[in-house]
Order: structure tokens, then sequence, then C-alpha cells
């Protein structure tokens, strides 16, 4: 099972959980309580839908999630980062999250 490592950039906070191999980044953190959001977008989100983009994270290393979805170049979202709900994971990853507000 791929090992997620999160660091919090808002308020510096790390946790880890795993997930099944494949398995959608954001309902993985959403199961173990872990929150990709800053500030309101926490609850203001497009819940998944690939709409809103502040599920946004940056991703280390990129080789164990999919490549970039047809949404996320819409989003123009820079080459190391992905959004959560987009992100498919198929080996331990270190990621940042909460680095957009709404
Ligand atoms: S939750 Fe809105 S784009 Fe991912």
């Amino acid at each position: 099972m791929p090992k997620i490592t999160v660091h919090n950039s808002d308020t510096g906070e790390v946790k880890v959980f795993k997930v099944g191999y494949g398995a959608n980044l954001r309902k993985g953190a959403v199961f173990n309580d872990v929150v990709l959001y800053k500030g309101m977008a926490a609850q203001l989100n497009c819940r998944g839908m690939g709409l809103c983009g502040t599920c946004l994270i940056e991703v280390e290393p990129l080789e164990n999630v999919n490549g970039h979805s047809l949404i996320e170049k819409l989003h123009r979202i820079g080459p190391n980062q992905k959004l959560g709900c987009r992100a498919k994971v198929y080996g331990d990853i270190t990621i940042k999250v909460a680095l957009k507000d709404l």
C-alpha cells in the first residue's frame, strides 16, 4: 500500500496515511481526515469534480502518480503539481497541501 506523507504549508502539520494501489488521493485524504485545502476552500470546494482547483498539491516524486489530465492542463498547474481529486497514487509520495485559497 502506498504511503502518503502530507506537509500542510498553512499549519506546518505533518500527517501520514496509506491508500490502496491506484487510489484517488482526495478520497483517501477525506477517509483519513486529512485536509488538502486552505482556508474557506475546505468548505467551499467542488467536492472532487475538478472544477475549483483548490485541491492543488505539490507531489514528490511525480513518477508515483498518474500524468496530468485534461482538466489539470486547463487549470495550468505546474509540472510538479497535481489536483488532489485527479491524482491516482501508485507508490510512496510526499505532498505539500493547502497551497491555494479561494
Ligand atoms: S476539489 Fe475542486 S478541483 Fe479538486
